[in-house]
């Protein structure tokens, strides 16, 4: 599985690896899909409960991609994120996520197991859904409106990657552009 788009004005999709590549270099949005299905180990497929031990394996098992990726970017620090229902006040979580918003750093993920969408403003001011699924690898340019949230399935594990951690922090975007789903 690679991701997909859904423009939110039309509902029209786009799907297949090159067309999905193609639409996001157009919007400025960095993609990149990684064969993290043969890099994982397998106890830790499909796991969302990682201690900190479980989260350094990931880490270094995926460290050729993430040193790959910090040389051409600039990320200096990386981390593991999991959400899952064990994730305490998972709900007011996801309230407080979905709210449109920038960085003045790109925002990078990579998703390691379950699933994610990204909500991004695109070029021409609509909005777009990228959901993205294991070993989709995806940057939201600084700047640029976007928020993250769940899929039904309600559970993922990404890597993140940072420029300057210090410097990321959420600045609210007021959109009357924007349409909820
Ligand atoms: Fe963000």
């Amino acid at each position: 599985m690679v991701a997909y788009v859904r423009i939110r004005n039309t509902g029209e999709e786009i799907r297949g690896e090159d067309q999905v590549r193609e639409f996001l270099n157009r919007n400025e949005v960095y993609y990149d899909h990684w064969d993290v299905d043969r890099k994982l180990p397998e106890a830790l497929k499909g796991k969302f409960d990682l201690s900190d031990a479980e989260k350094d394996e990931i880490l270094q098992a995926l460290q050729e991609e993430i040193q790959d990726l910090s040389r051409k970017r600039g990320y200096v620090k990386w981390d593991v994120i999991s959400l899952s229902e064990s994730t305490p006040n998972l709900d007011e979580l996801l309230k407080k996520f979905e709210q449109v918003h920038t960085h003045t750093e790109d925002e990078v993920r990579a998703i390691v197991s379950g699933s994610g969408i990204f909500i991004i403003k695109g070029k021409d001011g609509g909005y777009f859904d990228v959901v993205l699924s294991a070993g989709d690898v995806i940057s939201v340019p600084e700047g640029n409106p976007h928020f993250f949230t769940l899929t039904d399935e309600r559970k993922v594990v990404a890597v993140r990657l940072f420029i300057d951690p210090a410097g990321w922090v959420a600045h609210p975007y007021e959109d009357p552009a924007f349409q909820q789903a």
